[in-house]
């Protein structure tokens, strides 16, 4: 089986974005657990990281077509503002799990509203990125079948 993990914009800068509400590991030390995660539970990962809201659109297209079983989105802030992004899973028929390395509803109002959310399985905020991990687990369980 294989998943992809999409990671939205400036989470390329985990480590040395704002400390304090992400942490200090980099989206580098992300991928690497995940992808360890990844061989222990027996299955594959695609990790894809953009700034631009079209590559995450047709990564989501890439991933369909290519029957993947699902994946983790962490659409960042495109999650609040992506009606585009949201069409695109619609479009997909991919299982995905929506995460959240901070606690959004403990945070300004903006991010209380997800787009993406209503089309998830769940839901993980707030876990740090322990969250990808869980997620993933939960997906392998639980995967859409191509
Ligand atoms: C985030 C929360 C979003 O509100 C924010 O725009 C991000 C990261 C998180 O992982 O906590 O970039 O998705």
């Amino acid at each position: 089986m294989k998943f992809g993990i999409l990671n939205g914009p400036n989470l390329n800068r985990l480590g040395q974005r704002e400390p304090a509400i992400y942490g200090s590991q980099t989206l580098a030390d992300l991928e690497q657990s995940i992808i360890d995660k990844a061989k222990e539970l027996g299955v594959t990962v695609e990790c894809f990281q953009s700034n631009h809201e079209g590559d995450l659109i047709e990564k989501i297209h890439h991933w369909a077509e290519c029957q993947f079983n699902g994946f983790v989105l962490n659409g960042a802030a495109f999650t609040h503002t992506s009606i585009a992004l949201r069409d695109a899973i619609a479009s997909s028929d991919l299982a995905f799990v929506e995460v959240h390395i901070s606690n959004v509803y403990a945070r300004e109002e903006f991010r209380h509203k997800s787009y993406t959310a209503p089309l998830a399985k769940g839901i993980i905020a707030g876990l740090g990125l322990d969250g990808y991990l869980h997620a993933l687990e939960w997906l392998v369980r639980h995967p859409s079948s191509p």
